[in-house]
């Protein structure tokens, strides 16, 4: 259907382990890590072309020596060229040195994704991470010096977090030289550390006030909410992330990570040992036409810019108002979503209940 050229590469390898993180990920292991750039080389030279935008995800890919990194540098050189527009690298504060940063530079890498969460030093310990506040701050400053787009990640709804907590790491943010960040509402996934405490999450109204807070003070300074959990300042969006809920093509390599490549998943298990011994732990779903539809529809609704109903009839040669005639209906007269523009789209009410309309367009 369409080319593809936006690449995923994972890295599941962190130096502590978050009591809420369920992504794909073991403690860092420096012979472990070795073996891992050598099956993530091999599985890279799968792949040809040069790539509109790279995002080196985790785990987390910080955590790695200067000289690993130089290596995963060196096998990712041959998808980055003058057309590659978006070089993202996600790292956590403890981990970033100025050395991997002129490294990073070097290459090409463009935008860095900083895992911060909070700067309350209490909620930092109840999840299990281990920076403070300054190191943030120092680590921003020095990286503005390589890479042009800095962006970090914060959650709300942590254990014993108040909406008086929330305000003061908002009002941290202020002071930042971040031109993005991701807002996201803790999930509490099973079989994290988190889940078999007692902390059942916050309750709704609590939740709703928190996520109203962040919207507002977000906005006063200038940034625009452009998807459900993601705000940036003018053009910073994250193009990369935009493919994603474009449900355009995207490769992804490395232990946990997916590609879809027109109406195929092609999903990499978890399964790290048998990755690093070089076995195919790839597994191949094709989508109905029916799930792909759902699939971008959900996708882009996400997006404050809704779906594009002409590259919705374009890839699927039948209207998004003939495929979901009973649910658009409804849901068009509720005031639930909206057409404008040629784009169907949620409020910035119903963006928020987003969930419960979509199923209604799953019959
Ligand atoms: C998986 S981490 C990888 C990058 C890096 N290791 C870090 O900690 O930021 C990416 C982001 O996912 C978010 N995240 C992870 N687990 C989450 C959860 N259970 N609920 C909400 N957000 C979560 C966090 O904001 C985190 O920064
Ligand atoms: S949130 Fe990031 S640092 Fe924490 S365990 Fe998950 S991937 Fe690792």
């Amino acid at each position: 259907m369409k080319t593809t050229s936006a690449l995923y590469v994972h890295i599941p390898f962190c130096d502590s382990i978050c009591s809420y993180c369920d992504f794909c990920k073991v403690f860092y292991n420096e012979k472990m890590v070795d073996d891992y750039l050598t099956a993530l080389e091999k599985e890279a030279q799968t792949l040809q072309g040069t790539m509109t935008t790279i995002y080196i995800g985790g785990g987390t890919p910080s955590s790695l020596s200067l000289a690993q990194l130089a290596r995963l540098m060196h096998i990712l050189a041959p998808f980055c060229d003058a057309h590659t527009l978006e070089y993202t690298m996600e790292a956590n504060p403890e981990s970033v040195t100025l050395e991997k940063l002129q490294l990073l530079a070097h290459y090409g890498v463009n935008r860095l994704s900083l895992g911060v969460q909070s700067f309350q030093p209490h909620l930092i310990k109840a999840i299990e991470r281990h920076h403070h506040q300054q190191m943030v701050i120092d680590v921003l400053k020095m990286a503005q010096d390589y890479i042009p787009s800095l962006s970090i990640d914060m959650m709300y709804g942590l254990p014993g977090q108040t909406l008086a907590d929330l305000k003061k790491d908002l009002a941290v943010i202020d002071t930042l030289p971040i031109t993005h960040l991701s807002y996201y509402d803790l999930i509490l996934e099973a079989g994290t550390k988190l889940s078999h405490t007692s902390y059942q999450g916050i309750d709704e109204d609590l939740d709703d006030a928190m996520e109203t807070q962040i919207h507002h003070h977000l906005e006063l300074l200038g940034y625009h909410q452009y998807e459900v959990s993601n705000y940036a300042l003018g053009n910073h969006e994250s193009m990369h992330n935009k493919v994603y809920w474009h449900y355009d093509n995207y490769y992804g390599i490395g232990a946990g990570a997916s590609s879809k490549i027109d109406d195929c998943m092609i999903d990499h298990s978890r399964a790290l040992l048998k990755y690093l011994r070089g076995e195919d732990i790839t597994h191949v779903t094709k989508l109905s036409k029916e799930d792909t539809m759902f699939n971008h529809l959900m996708m882009s609704l996400r997006l404050v810019e809704g779906l594009d109903l002409t590259e919705f009839t374009r890839r699927y040669g039948k209207r998004v108002q003939e495929v979901y005639q009973e649910p658009l209906k409804k849901h068009l007269s509720l005031g639930n979503l909206v057409i404008d523009d040629n784009h169907l789209k949620t409020t910035p009410k119903s963006l928020r209940y987003l969930n419960s309309i979509l199923i209604d367009f799953l019959d």
